[in-house]
Formats: C-alpha cells, sequence, structure tokens
C-alpha cells in the first residue's frame, strides 16, 4: 500500500512514524515533510495549500490513502477534492472542517446542540459598538475570538474590561488578523485545568483515544504568551474515568450526532479541547485534526494498526474495530528556537539526536529542521519533540528530559516543568 501524508510537522513525524510500523504500508510519502520525516518517507516538495499538486501527485503516484495532518488543507476542501475523484483520504470535508475553520459555526453548533461550552455572543464588524456595550456589561475577564483560521493566535484572554475592547478594535477596526477579522466572538472566561481528548470518527461511529495534555505557554508555570504547544503527556490524570464518560457522553456523541443531523458528517480526527471547570467538562475548542504536540504522545502509544483504523474510518466501519493502546505513559519535551513565539534565527546545527534515541523507548520527532551542507539546522520555532516512553510518568518524564540534555543546538528552549500538573495531582 502506498500512503501519501500531508504536512511538515513534529505531528506528521508522528503519523508517518506510526505508519511506518504497519505491514501492510509498502511506500509512505509525505508532502513536503521535514529531514526527520525523510528517515522513514519519500519527502516531495508540495506545499500543504498546494492541493491541485497534490492531487495531481496522488494520481500520479496511485497513492491508495491521503492522510492530512493541519487545517489549512482540510479547511481548503482538500477531503472534497480527493473524494470527488474518487480517492481515498483521511480528513473531514471542507464543511466539517468548520468545527475548526470557524469559531462562530463552532458556537452556534453547540448552542443548538446544547453542548456545553462558555457561554457566548457573536458580532460582525459593523457591530463594534454592541460588542463593546456587550464587554462593559460582562466585564472582565473576558475571552475575544477572531472567527477564522490565525494560527492560534486569535485568542485574547482579557483580564480587564480595557484590554478586551482594545482587541475587539483591534479584530474588528484594524483587521489584524485579516479575514479572520470580519467576526468575533466574545465569551466567558472559564477557569480550570486543559486536556485534549483525540477521537476516530467516521461520520457515525467514534472511538476516543487515550487523553493527552497539552503546555501552551511558552515559560515554565504557564507564564509567557501562548504557542502552539511546548510539551504534552499522556494519559492526563484530571481526565478521571467519570469525567471522561461526561465527555464522550455529552461531547462527543452529540457533537458527531449533530453534525450528521445537520448534512455535515465528520470524518477523521476530532479534537475535543476540554475545560474542567467546577460545572464539569466544556468545550474550550474544537480541532478537525491530530493535535501537536498531543499526537507525538498519543500515536507513541498506540498498539492497533493505524492503517486499520483509517481505512475503518473512510469505510465508515469504526464500529469494527477495537483500538488497544499502551499502558506505559509517554512524554514529549518540545525543544524551540530562544525566542518563540516571537523572533527567533534559524539555522542552528542540531547535534545529539541518535545518542538521546539510544536511551531506548525514546523518539525524536522533527518540528523545524532542516539539512544545510550535509549538517541538521533548525528551520523553525518548534524544532524537534523529544518523546520517551517509561514504566510510569516518572519516569518516562525522567527519560525525556535525559534525552534532551543530550541533544544540543544554539539559543536552544524548553520547559522544565513538562507533566507537572500531573504530579501535582
Ligand atoms: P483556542 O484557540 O480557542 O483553543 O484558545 C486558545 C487558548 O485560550 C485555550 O487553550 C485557553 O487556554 C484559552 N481560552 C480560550 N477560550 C477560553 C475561555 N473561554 N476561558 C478561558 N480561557 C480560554
Ligand atoms: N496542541 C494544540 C493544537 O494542536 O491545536
Amino acid at each position: 500500500m502506498k500512503i501519501l501524508v500531508v504536512g511538515s510537522g513534529g505531528r506528521e513525524h508522528a503519523i508517518v512514524w506510526a505508519l511506518k510500523k504497519s505491514p501492510k504500508v509498502d511506500k509512505i510519502y509525505c508532502a513536503p515533510g521535514n529531514p526527520g520525516i525523510g528517515e522513514l518517507a519519500e519527502c516531495v516538495n508540495i506545499k500543504v495549500d498546494n492541493l491541485q499538486g497534490l492531487l495531481d501527485f496522488a494520481k500520479k503516484e496511485q497513492i491508495d490513502i491521503t492522510v492530512v495532518g493541519p487545517e489549512i488543507p482540510l479547511s481548503l476542501g482538500i477531503v472534497n477534492l480527493f473524494e470527488g475523484e474518487g480517492l481515498k483520504i483521511f480528513g473531514p470535508s471542507r464543511e466539517a472542517a468548520l468545527l475548526e475553520a470557524s469559531k462562530s459555526f463552532a458556537k452556534e453548533f453547540m448552542r443548538k446542540f446544547s453542548i456545553p461550552t462558555a457561554k457566548y455572543e457573536m458580532f460582525y464588524d459593523s457591530q463594534k459598538a454592541e460588542a463593546i456595550k456587550y464587554i462593559m456589561s460582562q466585564g472582565a475577564p473576558i475571552v475575544i475570538k477572531a472567527d477564522g483560521l490565525a494560527a492560534g493566535k486569535g485568542v485574547i484572554v482579557a483580564k480587564t474590561v480595557q484590554e478586551a475592547v482594545s482587541a475587539v478594535e483591534d479584530i474588528l477596526g484594524s483587521k489584524i488578523f485579516g479575514s479572520a477579522g470580519g467576526k468575533v466572538v466574545i465569551e466567558e472566561f472559564l477557569d480550570g485545568e486543559e486536556a485534549t481528548l483525540l477521537c476516530f470518527v467516521d461520520g457515525i461511529t467514534s472511538i476516543p483515544m487515550v487523553s493527552s495534555q497539552d503546555h501552551k505557554r511558552v515559560f515554565d508555570n504557564d507564564e509567557g504568551p501562548n504557542t502552539g504547544g511546548m510539551g504534552a503527556y499522556s494519559p492526563a490524570p484530571v481526565l478521571k474515568k467519570d469525567i471522561e464518560n461526561a465527555i464522550i457522553n455529552k461531547i462527543l456523541y452529540p457533537t458527531v450526532l449533530g453534525m450528521h443531523s445537520i448534512g455535515k458528517p465528520y470524518k477523521g480526527v476530532l479534537y475535543l479541547g476540554i475545560i474542567m471547570t467546577k460545572d464539569g467538562p466544556k468545550v474550550i475548542e474544537y480541532n478537525a485534526r491530530f493535535g501537536d504536540p498531543e499526537t507525538q504522545v498519543v500515536l507513541t502509544r498506540l498498539k492497533t494498526d493505524l492503517v486499520d483504523i483509517i481505512l475503518a474510518v473512510i469505510e465508515r466501519k469504526l464500529d469494527q474495530i477495537e483500538v488497544e493502546w499502551e499502558s506505559k505513559p509517554a512524554v514529549c519535551i518540545v525543544m524551540a528556537s530562544g525566542g518563540y513565539p516571537g523572533k527567533y534565527e534559524n539555522g542552528k546545527e542540531i547535534t545529539g539526536i541518535k545518542e538521546a534515541e539510544k536511551l531506548g523507548e525514546v523518539v525524536v520527532f522533527h518540528a523545524g529542521t532542516d539539512i544545510n551542507n550535509n549538517k541538521l539546522v533548525t528551520n523553525g520555532g518548534r524544532v524537534l519533540g523529544v518523546t520517551a516512553l517509561g514504566n510510569d510518568l516518572r519516569q518516562a518524564v525522567d527519560k525525556a528530559y535525559k534525552a534532551v540534555s543530550l541533544i544540543n543546538f544554539e539559543k536552544a528552549h524548553y520547559r522544565n516543568d513538562i507533566a507537572k500538573k500531573a504530579f501535582n495531582r
């Protein structure tokens, strides 16, 4: 079987790594991939938003299944395009991906189907005055969200009314997020610990994966600006069995049924970003894909053949499959370029990955790397996802940090407190 994976980050490296273990797979291509992925797959230089280029490649190479990593091609309709040509592809349609691509769609959907989430109101760019009035009436803290995809930057958690008003001015007035600024969602601030539940969904049947938790802020103790994610671990003990059951019954099932009932059946991976409030778990966000870096800790624990699961999703046979997981916990520490998520320099030589992987049950997933003069160098904000399994969480954390200590590049930055929340429990 020939598989094409679309994307180039740590998430896609983890997907390729998991696919590579399948005896059904003869060859994996990745567009555009990265040097780490290049050790397992053939990287092809096609960008993730070049849908026609990807389609032409898939036809020419007679790809059996295409697996989509990032949200951009999904929201552009790559699944609609491939399915229209009779090709097998893993991911939601453009319409179903709206759960991630449009905050206003997601909020209206949750309201319609009584799915627990933060209370909100929505305003168009002609309604700036009403939006400001609403903020005044609600007070702070309050959360302002631009409507479209804004690379994780479209959410402002405002501590003061003034901060909230200027966020509305920036989004609706100055349009700092471009087309994502036609609408804003203003929502209630929710207080609680966050966790992620990734789920396989085939349109009707859904199977939750093992739980995980991301670390969004750049510095220890959740300080500093938000990033794409600085580390993750799985399982997340905050998602105790009864809470997980509540998420499945009150969030996952109603979401899948709701999407089916409005004619946008959801197929692929559904990412539930959950916050544990005193009133129970609520949805902070949906994503229409695997999370990054959550995938690195979830797929390293997957025992079932990922190809079988993907085929079951595509063929709507998820009810006929049992998904099994490794009981050992996994931890991923993201090594980033100093300065990220602000300005940083590329081109720093990376050493020590082989030594780190010799520790056993350690995989170093590449995110922002490149080859320059035959040397592996940094090429992005998040550079590596150093991932380890352990007999218990303590062992996994210690091994992951030991691995990190063996890897070097100039101005490397990582958090020292990944999984600390789990130990605090
Ligand atoms: P989102 O892109 O919607 O996931 O938002 C990014 C981050 O902003 C989340 O992971 C939360 O940490 C925070 N956030 C979003 N919405 C809320 C909310 N209603 N209350 C508190 N924090 C929030
Ligand atoms: N880790 C957050 C995300 O994938 O959106």
